[in-house]
């Protein structure tokens, strides 16, 4: 096992105890969405969902205004919702929308997101022609092939964490003992970042992505950052077989990456390489639980795997608040975005626009259009979704062949997810078999 560089907590940030996550009001499970449209307008951005699933019900009014319309962000500013797929994807490619974080303008969804947005973030908060550079350098990495050849060290992840998970019997808390560890020991072999600091750095990707105080945030940042400024130290007197290494080697002596750019990419792999994909294998072994005829189908027909991997993605949408500032005035779906004005794109009522999908709430395996919004479109679109899709196809095939009585070891409603300001997912997921 590669040896750790966090030889002791760096501040008092890295020993505190872990963020108590806090969880969202008990969710209300059912398998179709409240219709409660009487929400006083201007609808509140982000909410906590009511089901883990499903939207939270207070977007009820959103969904009427498609295809774009107006939310309160939590410091009262008024900003533009997309909920139309079609305008979503125009908007998504159009150049006079920028992610440039530094940019005053730019919308802040929560009061933590305020409090690190000064500063620079790789890729994502980046505009081209510098995003253009940067993204470059890292797509052979993220290739179809390249995924396609890392599918054996996945399988190989997925069966050892699951000998465990048997070894040590029912009951078992899957969140830790499966769906985070998977995502995390594969983008630790991918970067070259040793998975022996795992604790440290899942810790301070909690930290970021949910607190619980703002301040948190702007600590876990630093924290990452003197980590990986160690690392890529390290890295230098004793190259490895890593992404990471390859950009220390190729980008980094070459002049074309600076140290601090290549320590915020090495950031944003690592926390999005992990978070996203771990709460869809949590949020998607729960939702499968929750519909046992759609489980029932995917394990008499194990072909049915990577459409049933799309419509997860769509129904689940985990990133649900795609975040942009207008440059310029945009006239679009009838109305004008203004230069300045901050745009939100709710990939949950995006991926339900009954405008474009049959059925948009049920879970369909069989669905004829599988384009969705879940990974985002245009430039800024995720770069590691065939790497997720993979980890997810995996983890969910093998979980449910090894674990055939599968089940929820307490109510539904008890499970602790994600509050709303986040990417969702579980906290927990206590399960039998
Ligand atoms: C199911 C899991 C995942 C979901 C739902 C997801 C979702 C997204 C979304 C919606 C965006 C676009 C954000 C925007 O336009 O504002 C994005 C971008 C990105 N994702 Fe993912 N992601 C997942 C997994 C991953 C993984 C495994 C990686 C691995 C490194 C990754 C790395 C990135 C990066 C680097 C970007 C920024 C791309 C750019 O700006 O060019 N993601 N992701």
């Amino acid at each position: 096992m590669t040896e750790s560089v966090v030889s002791e907590p760096t501040s008092a940030a890295a020993s505190a105890p872990a963020a108590s996550a806090p969880a969202a009001s008990a969710p209300v499970v059912s398998d179709s969405p409240a219709s409660d449209s009487t929400a006083a307008a201007p609808v509140a951005f982000p909410q906590d969902r009511t089901c883990p699933y499903h939207p939270p019900t207070a977007y009820e009014p959103l969904r009427e205004a498609r295809p774009l319309s107006r939310v309160r962000l939590f410091d009262g500013r008024s900003v533009w919702v997309v909920t139309g797929r079609g305008t979503a994807r125009d908007l998504l490619i159009d150049p006079r929308l920028s992610t440039d974080r530094e940019n005053e303008a730019f919308p802040a969804p929560t009061e933590r997101f305020a409090q690190v947005r000064n500063r620079r973030v790789a890729l994502l908060g980046v505009d081209d022609p510098v995003h253009n550079a940067q993204r470059r350098m890292l797509i052979p990495s993220f290739s179809v092939k390249r995924i396609a050849a890392l599918r054996p060290r996945i399988q190989e992840t997925v069966d050892r964490l699951l000998d465990a998970v048997e070894a040590q019997g029912s009951p078992a808390e899957l969140v830790n003992a499966f769906a985070l560890p998977v995502p995390s020991m594969v983008i630790c072999a991918l970067l070259g970042v040793p998975y022996a600091d795992h604790e440290f750095f899942e810790e301070q990707s909690r930290r970021l992505l949910r607190g619980p105080r703002a301040q948190d945030t702007e600590r876990a940042r630093d924290e990452l950052d003197a980590y990986f400024h160690a690392l890529i130290e390290r890295k230098r007197r004793e190259p490895g077989d890593g992404l990471l290494d390859e950009l220390i080697q190729r980008q980094l002596s070459e002049g074309a990456l600076d140290r601090e750019e290549l320590v915020s990419l090495a950031t944003i792999l690592l926390v999005a390489g992990h978070e996203t994909t771990a709460n869809m294998i949590s949020l998607g072994t729960f939702t499968l639980l929750q519909h046992p005829r759609q489980l029932a189908e995917l394990r008499a027909e194990q072909e049915l795997m990577p459409a049933a991997v799309e419509e997860l993605l769509r129904f689940l949408s985990i990133a649900d608040g795609l975040l942009r500032v207008a440059k310029e005035d945009i006239d679009v779906a009838g109305s004008t975005i203004r230069a300045d004005d901050g745009v939100v794109f709710s990939t949950s009522l995006i991926n339900r626009d009954a405008a474009a999908y049959e059925t948009p709430e049920e879970l369909d395996f069989h669905r004829a259009d599988r384009h969705h919004l879940a990974f985002g479109f245009g430039i800024h679109q995720c770069l590691g979704q065939n790497l997720a899709r993979a980890e997810i196809d995996i983890a969910l095939r093998t979980l449910f062949e090894r674990l055939p009585g599968l089940r929820l070891a307490v109510p539904a409603r008890d499970i602790p997810f994600k509050p709303g300001d986040t990417i969702q997912g579980m906290i927990e997921l206590p399960v039998i078999w």
